[in-house]
């Protein structure tokens, strides 16, 4: 029988060493290291939450910050409905390694980098993800002293782009049960608020571009949730050599924005 009401794929995005494998650890595991080790493709783990009084299932992919090892993006937007974006509050580390790669040339790499670029990461998902994907900001280690980047700063530009926002930090575990707990709460709420809409109702998300694909979304809608399971089971929890197969729930409309 099924044991969830909802299940919703969410990626971690953002700079490498901005803290997403971090977060994911300590949302599903509740552990934390210091080491850092650089995710190659993606990472994968599952969280069953309860919001709303709806039990939900959430796949968690952690995606790598890198481009070299971002070979696979195709795979990992497919079906997402939510993404965290994720930048690094203090830029400290960033700038002790001078995390630079090929794609970053003629970019920012001083301590607002991650910050700045979550502009990058929000053009890839317009490239790549579902058109109306419901995104948040995260600035994360919010428990560092100096701040390369301030509240104010990042709360303006979440509003402006009329996104969510939180400060959290995986290290002492402030704020990132609530980070994902608002992203799939956000989700329930568009999808309770469009499930007797037509699709002409469903309103694209501002940042997005509609896609050919979207006026066929609903037919599929009503066999989402066990088309996306059969798709989680499938999936191992480390990075993919295959894509998952194009299942209804990829297909599935967020509708966000409404
Ligand atoms: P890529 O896998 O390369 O994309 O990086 P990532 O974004 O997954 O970064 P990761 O989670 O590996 O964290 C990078 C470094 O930042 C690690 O050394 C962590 O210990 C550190 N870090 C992560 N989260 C926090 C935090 O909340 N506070 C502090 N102070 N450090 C953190």
């Amino acid at each position: 029988a099924k044991t969830y009401d909802y299940l919703f794929k969410l990626l971690l995005l953002g700079d490498s060493g901005a803290g997403k494998s971090c977060l994911l650890l300590r949302f599903a595991d509740d552990t934390y290291t210091e080491s850092y080790i650089s995710t190659i493709g993606v990472d994968f783990k599952v969280k069953m939450v309860e919001a709303g009084g709806k039990r939900i299932k959430l796949t968690l992919w952690d995606t790598a910050g890198q481009e070299r090892f971002r070979t696979i993006t195709s795979a990992y937007y497919r079906g997402a409905v939510g993404a965290l974006l994720v930048y690094d509050i203090s830029g400290v580390l960033r700038q002790l390694l001078g995390v630079r790669d090929a794609r970053e040339e003629a970019r920012p790499s001083g301590k607002h980098a991650t910050f700045e670029n979550v502009e990058r990461w929000l053009k890839e998902l317009r490239d790549h993800a579902e058109a109306n994907i419901v995104v948040m900001l995260v600035g994360n280690k919010s428990d560092m002293e100096n701040k390369a980047v301030t509240t104010e700063q990042a709360k303006e530009y979440a509003d402006s782009l009329g996104i969510p926002f939180l400060e959290t930090s995986a290290k002492n575990a402030t704020n990132v049960e609530e980070a994902f707990l608002t992203m799939a709460g956000e989700l329930i709420r568009l999808r309770e608020a469009n499930a007797g809409a037509k699709p002409a109702e469903c309103k694209q998300n501002k940042h997005k571009t509609a896609r050919p694909s979207d006026s066929r979304s609903y037919k599929a809608s009503a066999s989402a949730t066990s088309a996306a399971s059969a798709t989680s089971k499938a999936a191992s929890s480390h990075a993919r050599e295959r894509p998952p197969p194009r299942t209804a729930a990829t297909q599935w409309p967020a509708c966000a924005s409404a």
